[in-house]
């Protein structure tokens, strides 16, 4: 067997995440295989010396594999009239999903198996929403109580686990959307925006270049004052929970010998990735489990890294696993953790956040931390599996 390869990033690009909603939703006449269709021209239009047919793989990761989600890094990549000669892969590990894809793709031209892969996450919760067609093995139902399941109850239970109240999370949702906002104010995201035609709220057709989520005014009394959805009395609410989104993210790897063939410049490489299981009913503090299997194998601590992109799931379970890792201040704002904002603001499509994140971290590391040798992404995934990974420079 030959050493490891080192896989480094060539291009790493996103739609903007719009409100899944059928009459609101600024992509509710697109579909989730049409915003794969956008990111993979996206990397192909800018990177034109690969063509698809040199693609050695493409692994896309989705929530929910079924209705228009079934087998979609397949039906997507033949849909967008690329060839069938490339094998594709549609991976779930609930939201890691497209974490998972990059790990997999990555892995693979470590192995020297392939050279050059497409890793991608992609999720539209309008149409194909969280949760459909799931059938729970009546077993599983003896092991675990129902209602403990639902991520808002999850989420519910970490604030009351790790005492994070409902001022902390209200503070932490607002730092999320003023850092979304300036950060799209000041063109960071135009780097990884694939734009995309959508339609406003009136009908009107336009050209979606940002996202849809971001609360430019927040109304602390009004946050004060909202009641959980998911609890009677509870202190998770709809302002702290990520929002129902719809977007796609896709990231082009290959060996480093062949991006120097090819004369491509790289500055980033996929250092390591770990998954970590835990309790199901407290998956929101998964990243705990993960961040720290990754310390302990790689003999890295918390002062190594520089930008670190937590997915804001819930912001019970981000400000648990910030605290308990000791990875920034114990509230927002933070230095170093989430500092072009999260899910709050920028929305959750589940299986795409996992690759969203590793896409805006790239752009972070290049633009806010370009002396920092590692960043690291991180996210919870329903049912208790967890992911985190840690991107070098070269
Ligand atoms: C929490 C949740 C149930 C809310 O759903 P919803 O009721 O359809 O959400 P809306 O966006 O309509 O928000 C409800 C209300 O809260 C308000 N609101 C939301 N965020 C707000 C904020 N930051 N400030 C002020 N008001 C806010 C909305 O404006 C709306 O009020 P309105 O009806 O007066 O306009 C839904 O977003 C959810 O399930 N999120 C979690 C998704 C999830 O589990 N993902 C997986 C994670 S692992």
């Amino acid at each position: 067997m030959a050493n490891l390869k080192e896989c480094v990033f060539i291009d790493n690009v996103r739609t903007p995440n719009a409100r899944a909603h059928n009459e609101k939703g600024w992509f509710r006449d697109v579909r989730p295989d049409e915003m794969l269709t956008a990111v993979f021209n996206g990397l192909f239009e800018r990177n034109t010396s690969i063509k698809p047919e040199d693609v050695d793989a493409v692994v896309v990761g989705s929530a929910n594999l079924s209705g228009m989600q079934n087998d979609i890094g397949r039906l997507a990549w033949l849909a967008s009239g690329l060839p069938e000669s490339v094998p594709t892969q549609s991976v779930t590990n609930q939201c890691p999903s497209g974490m998972t894809a990059t790990m997999n793709a990555a892995r693979a031209v470590m192995t020297g198996e392939v050279d050059i892969v497409i890793a991608a996450g992609v999720e539209d919760m309008e149409k194909v929403g969280m949760g459909a067609n799931m059938d729970f093995p009546p077993r599983l139902l003896e092991r675990y109580n129902l209602m403990e399941l639902p991520m808002g109850n999850t989420a519910e239970k970490v604030a009351e686990q790790y005492n994070i109240s409902k001022d902390d999370m209200n503070n932490f949702a607002a730092h999320s959307h003023k850092n979304a906002a300036a950060a799209r104010d000041n063109g960071k995201f135009k780097r990884e925006i694939i734009p995309v035609n959508g339609k406003k709220e009136d009908g009107t057709e336009f050209l979606v270049d940002r996202d849809q989520w971001i609360r430019d005014s927040l109304d602390m009394e009004k946050m004060k004052a909202m009641q959980s959805p998911f609890k009677e009395n509870g202190r998770v609410t709809a302002a702290t929970s990520s929002p129902l989104t719809a977007g796609a993210a896709a990231i082009m790897m290959m060996s480093r010998e062949k991006a120097d063939d090819l004369g491509l410049s790289y500055t980033y490489k996929y250092s390591f990735g770990v998954q970590a299981g835990n309790d199901p009913t407290v998956m929101g503090v998964g990243p705990i489990f993960a961040v720290k299997k990754l310390f302990q194998k790689t003999g890295l601590t918390p002062e190594d890294i520089g930008p670190i992109e937590i997915n804001e799931a819930f912001a019970s379970q981000s400000l648990a696993c910030i605290r308990e890792l000791g990875l920034d201040n114990n509230n927002a704002p933070f230095k170093r953790v989430n500092v072009w904002g999260g899910a709050m603001a920028l929305g959750h499509p589940l299986g795409e956040s996992g690759a969203r994140i590793i896409v805006t971290l790239l752009n972070i590391m290049k633009t806010d931390f370009p002396d920092a040798r590692y960043g690291m992404a991180t996210l919870c995934g329903g049912f208790g599996n967890a992911n985190a990974v840690l991107i070098e420079k070269v």
